[in-house]
């Protein structure tokens, strides 16, 4: 039985990911999810599926090295699926320094640890021993609003310190593929959304926003465009390419579905109405009224877009779900767990809520 190592588990991808693995390979795999728990991991994302006997959560810092190591040597990991981070743009702007520690040398431990245990003595690796670095579009800069696309060959130029720090841990991930011939895979991923995703990122804030009747804070002008991915359409794109791309690549994970952001409120907006029912106390809330033109982020990217071009040629992924499709299972996801909701926006959420938009 192929055992994988996810790092990140409890947050919002890595949830997803777990969750999509043991839908498509049930008892064929055992999954070990290692997550510090931060203000991000929440395992109630992961309470339907704690109980298998194929499944194993160690809370553990990425950034000890012991912790790490300790797994490595306890048990033969063959697969390395490497999501912890500290993933939001707005709390790196305002506290970078945990950005360093985690994204550069917690992948720095992850790479260290796994190298330690699948080196053979003659300098080569275990065979169908893998890992893979997950990351961003961020990392390649912003583009300009009348075109282009991020190819892999597109160079870095990341703006932000969150995307300095995930520009970083990809060379040192490309560092240990040329020096040491380390078996790995990065995938740089546009926009994710759906189910499980924390609402201090913009969709899931929307909704949650909207369902209260609070403001809807818009940075800037409002036009600046991200390329929204499906999360479950991106977990599946990782297990393609960590089956069917070519190891030392690679590859580019996107929705081909670019939107400004006052579009995604707009659409929200629409399809709640649409999904509430008259008598639902809900439905007066939500109203275009909320919209509010709040201070720009700081160092803000214009447009993200991602052509993926290479991992369908090469791996045969695409993204499949429509926004259309895929905001209205998110929503209805939401609905599903208003309990979720108010379980993770009490306590520090508003304190950060706060410190984050008062003075906007
Ligand atoms: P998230 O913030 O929802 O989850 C991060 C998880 O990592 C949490 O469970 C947290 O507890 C854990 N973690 C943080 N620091 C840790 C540490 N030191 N040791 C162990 N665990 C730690 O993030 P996400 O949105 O699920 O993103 C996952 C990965 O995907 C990140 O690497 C991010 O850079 C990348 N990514 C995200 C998106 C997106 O749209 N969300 C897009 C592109 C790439
Ligand atoms: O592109 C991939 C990246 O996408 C990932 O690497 C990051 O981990 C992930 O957080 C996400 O980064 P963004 O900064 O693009 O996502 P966020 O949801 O924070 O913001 C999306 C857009 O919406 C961005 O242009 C800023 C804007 N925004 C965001 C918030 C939270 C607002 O206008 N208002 C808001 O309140």
């Amino acid at each position: 039985m192929r055992t994988y190592l996810v790092t990140g588990g409890a947050g919002f991808i890595g949830s997803n990911y777990i969750h999509y693995m043991f839908r498509k390979y049930g008892d064929q795999i055992r999954i070990i999810n290692v997550d510090k728990l931060t203000y991000a991991g929440n395992l109630e994302n992961l309470k339907d599926i704690e109980d298998r006997d194929n499944y194993t959560f160690i809370r553990a810092d990425i950034c000890d090295s012991e912790a790490i190591s300790k797994i490595f040597e306890e048990n033969d990991i063959e697969r390395v699926v490497h999501f912890a981070a500290e993933s939001h743009v707005d709390r790196s702007i305002k506290n970078p320094e945990v950005f360093v520690k985690t994204n550069v040398l917690g992948t720095l431990v992850m790479l260290n640890a796994a190298k330690a245990a699948w080196e053979l003595p003659d300098g080569s690796f275990k065979p169908d021993h893998k890992f893979l670095h997950v990351s961003t579009d961020e990392v390649y800069g912003s583009l300009e609003e009348d075109g282009g696309y991020f190819y892999e060959t597109t160079p870095y130029a990341p703006h932000s310190p969150y995307s300095a720090s995930k520009a970083s841990s990809d060379m040192l991930v490309k560092a240990y593929m040329d020096t040491y011939h380390f078996p790995a895979n990065i995938t740089n991923c546009s926009n994710n959304y759906g189910p499980y995703q924390f609402p201090e990122k913009l969709i899931p804030l929307i909704i949650n926003n909207a369902l209260h009747g609070k403001k809807l804070p818009v940075y800037g002008d409002g036009k600046n465009v991200r390329d929204w991915l499906f999360v479950e359409d991106h977990c599946k794109g990782i297990d393609m390419v960590q089956e069917k791309g070519r190891l030392f690549e690679t590859y580019n994970i996107g929705g081909h579905n670019e939107r400004q952001n006052i579009q995604i409120i707009h659409i929200i907006l629409d399809t709640l109405r649409e999904m509430l029912s008259d008598s639902d106390p809900r439905r007066a809330l939500v109203s275009d009224d909320l919209i509010t033109y709040v201070e720009d982020r700081k160092g803000h990217d214009r447009r993200y877009a991602i052509a993926p071009d290479k991992i369908k040629a090469e791996v045969g992924w695409y993204p499949e779900t429509k926004f259309e499709d895929g905001i209205r299972k998110t929503i209805a996801w939401y609905f599903e767990h208003e309990d979720w909701m108010k379980n993770v926006t009490s306590g520090d959420y508003q304190k950060y809520y706060e410190d984050m938009y008062s003075g906007r």
